[in-house]
């Protein structure tokens, strides 16, 4: 698949999906720990789902400790079937991250590289119990 990311005036394009700029969209998502404990956190479409636990979240320790640079595997999220074929394909790069993430799942990805979409609205995306920063390996 083609990916690319053009801007205009107007709008932003991901791949073959349009957003209009100014009509900021929020949607809900629930991050589910191994532990089965849920926390529902909205989301903006278009942004990335890293974002929404950012770095140095209490809630989550350790997790985006490279701030979105697709470089640590601490974003590592495991995704609902459905949703894992509508999201952006994986990067050389990122799956050179993912390759040491632990727990890694036929529908892993990391969070800062996967844009919100509106369909994630009510999604359950699960945080895999060990979180690593590859780069201290
Ligand atoms: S935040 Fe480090 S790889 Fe995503």
């Amino acid at each position: 698949m083609l990916q690319f990311l053009l801007f205009s005036k107007d709008f932003r394009v991901y791949g073959e999906r349009f957003y209009a700029e100014g009509k900021t969209q929020w949607i809900t998502i629930i991050f589910e720990k191994a532990d089965g404990t849920q926390f529902k956190r909205k989301a903006k479409v278009g942004g990335t789902l890293q974002e929404i636990i950012g770095q140095n979240n209490p809630e989550f320790p350790g997790y985006g400790a490279c701030d979105g640079t697709v470089s640590c595997s601490t974003c590592h999220l495991i995704l609902p079937e459905d949703i894992f074929d509508k999201v952006e394909l994986i990067t050389d790069e990122e799956q050179d991250v993912l390759d040491y993430a632990p727990e890694r799942a036929p529908t892993s990805r990391l969070g800062c590289a996967v844009s919100i979409l509106p369909e994630m609205d009510g999604m359950i995306v699960k945080l895999p119990a060990v979180i690593k920063d590859i780069r201290e390996s």
